[in-house]
């Protein structure tokens, strides 16, 4: 289905693992090794989405469902659906891909895999995507301080399922 920002979302093929690992590389400091992004498709494909523009993958979602984490509320026990990474191509941004990319992962993460909260980890300085999840219901509950390799801190973002 075509939506009305000329863009589809469909889950990831084992094929189109080069072209998230090139989005991701050229979008992102995190970069993760072949098999995590492979590993990932295995356990969770319903939450590990593409989208497409003309032919052309220009934005990709990874998630994964665990058990439990070291991060989120304690009190709040049950599955919870991790976004590990999220991200668009620059000629490709506003539009909506992002958001629709969201909605879909969550939605298979909550109905295919159970999960009771959603979470994500955003650079304390990365406007467009803690913009972007606020919009989506997330609240920011915790700074991770010194998170990432180069020193700078994260927001834990979650919301309920
Ligand atoms: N400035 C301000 N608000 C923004 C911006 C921006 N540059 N981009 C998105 N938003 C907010 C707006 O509220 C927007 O709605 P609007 O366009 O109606 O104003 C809303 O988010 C939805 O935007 P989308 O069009 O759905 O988002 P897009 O497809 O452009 O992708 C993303 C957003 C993923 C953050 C993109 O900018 C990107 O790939 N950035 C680099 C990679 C990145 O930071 N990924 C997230 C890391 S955290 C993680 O992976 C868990
Ligand atoms: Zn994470």
């Amino acid at each position: 289905m075509i939506s009305k920002g000329g863009f589809t979302v469909r889950e990831a093929r084992e094929e189109d693992i080069e072209a998230v690992i090139d989005i991701n590389k050229r979008t992102l400091p995190e970069n993760y090794p072949r098999f995590y992004f492979k590993l990932h498709l295995h356990n969770f494909p319903k939450a590990f989405l593409v989208a497409e523009m003309n032919g052309e993958i220009v934005g990709y979602i990874m998630c994964r469902v665990e058990y439990d984490s070291l991060y989120t509320n304690p009190s709040v026990v049950g599955r919870k659906g991790h976004i590990v990474s999220l991200a668009v191509l620059p000629k490709a941004r506003r539009r909506g891909v992002a958001t629709a990319l969201m909605k879909k992962a969550m939605e298979a993460m909550k109905n295919v895999y159970g999960a009771d909260e959603f979470y994500l980890e955003v650079r304390v300085s990365n406007m467009p995507a803690i913009s972007l999840y606020k919009k989506l219901g997330f609240k920011a509950v915790k700074v991770l301080q010194k998170y990432y390799g180069d020193g700078e801190d994260a927001y834990l973002m979650a919301r309920p399922a």
